[in-house]
């Protein structure tokens, strides 16, 4: 992605020095600054204090810490465990990490792992942007774009692509408190890329979408279960129930690893709490009175009913047609549906 005219990845590996590096998406938009991490302890706290977000990047930085480790000859299963606890919702961490545990060279996997999630990335793109007409308006929620991926993104490579071949779009990007990841950071990476949007408060998207002005809506995920329930950033359920109240198709972008074939169902997906503050403070300041109590469930489920259609590395599929997304899926073959 660009940032302040230089191409810039949210994770990468510094082979010579056995380290990586990620944006520190704690400062955007104010700064662009990076943290390396040495160890899998300092991956985990990059993981958990979210330096770095977004179900991909957490797996790939995940996949990178695991390969660090067995470099630094660490007991790999106990990195393993002490990763898989940083988050509990996003699918590709879990991914990621038994990637790497079947693997005889963890890095060499791991850096396979990076390329392949650059390249699903591009290929997400291509099949959504003929979704999205030249003169559209795209809603999206949360930020699904290349600071959560390793690159290009889900949710928002469609929209890349849409405005790389020409056309004219608008996003409207809701604010997504309480950690404001649309508002901070989809808002900045819209804007290096020249691509007109507006933010708008989340409590708003009713009101756009009942006025006709939005065409359709793009959201990345967390996790899929087999029933194409999807667990993303906390507020997408009510945006996917006022999407089909008033006939605005309703799209989810993730890879296939997104997609856990182990559970049936929505139900079955651990949805992260995070800290009341995450609430309680913006930007360090207290704004409810000193007895306030907060609720902060990181994300929410929304009901396979609620999706237009799926939109991953192989092609656009509609909610009927997950088991074609499943047998793409080796590492799910064998599975009952
Ligand atoms: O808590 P976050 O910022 O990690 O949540 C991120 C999201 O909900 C994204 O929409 C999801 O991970 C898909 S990212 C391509």
């Amino acid at each position: 992605m660009k940032a302040n005219g230089k191409e810039v990845r949210s994770v990468e590996y510094d082979k010579e020095r056995n380290v990586i590096r990620l944006i520190d998406q704690r400062a955007l938009p104010e700064e662009l600054k990076f943290f390396e991490v040495g160890d899998y302890k300092e991956a985990c706290y990059a993981i958990k204090d979210m330096v770095v977000r977004g179900a991909p990047a957490i797996g790939v930085t995940a996949a990178f810490a695991m390969a660090q480790a067995h470099l630094q000859k660490k007991d790999l299963k106990e990195v393993a465990g002490a990763l898989r606890a940083t988050r509990p919702t996003a699918y590709d961490l879990n991914y990621a990490i038994d990637r790497m545990l079947e693997s005889e060279d963890p890095l060499r996997a791991a850096m396979e792992y990076y390329d392949s999630i650059l390249d699903k990335g591009k290929r997400i793109g291509d099949y959504g942007e003929a979704l999205i007409r030249d003169g559209s308006t795209v809603m999206t929620h949360c930020n699904a774009g290349a600071l959560a991926t390793a690159d290009y993104g889900t949710a928002l490579a469609p929209i890349r692509r849409a405005k790389e071949k020409g056309k004219k779009i608008k996003v409207l990007v809701s604010e997504t408190r309480p950690r404001l990841q649309g508002a901070k950071l989809t808002a900045w990476e819209l804007s290096n890329e020249g691509i007109e949007y507006y933010i708008i408060a989340d409590g708003a998207s009713g009101y756009f979408m009942k006025k006709g002005m939005v065409d359709l809506i793009i959201v990345g995920a967390d996790r899929i279960a087999s029933n194409g329930d999807f667990a993303n950033k906390i507020g997408t359920y009510e945006k996917s129930v006022l999407a089909k109240e008033n006939g605005v198709p309703f799209y989810v972008a993730a890879p296939v690893s997104t997609f856990d074939f182990s559970i049936d169902t929505g139900s079955e997906i651990p949805i992260e709490e995070r800290s009341e503050d995450e609430v309680l403070f913006i930007s360090g300041k207290r704004i409810a009175p000193q007895n306030s109590r907060a609720l902060n469930p990181a994300f929410d489920v929304t009901p396979c009913d609620y999706v237009t259609g799926f939109i991953t590395e192989y092609g656009v599929f509609k909610p009927e047609e997950i088991k074609k997304i499943r047998e793409k899926n080796h590492y799910a073959q064998g599975r009952v549906a």
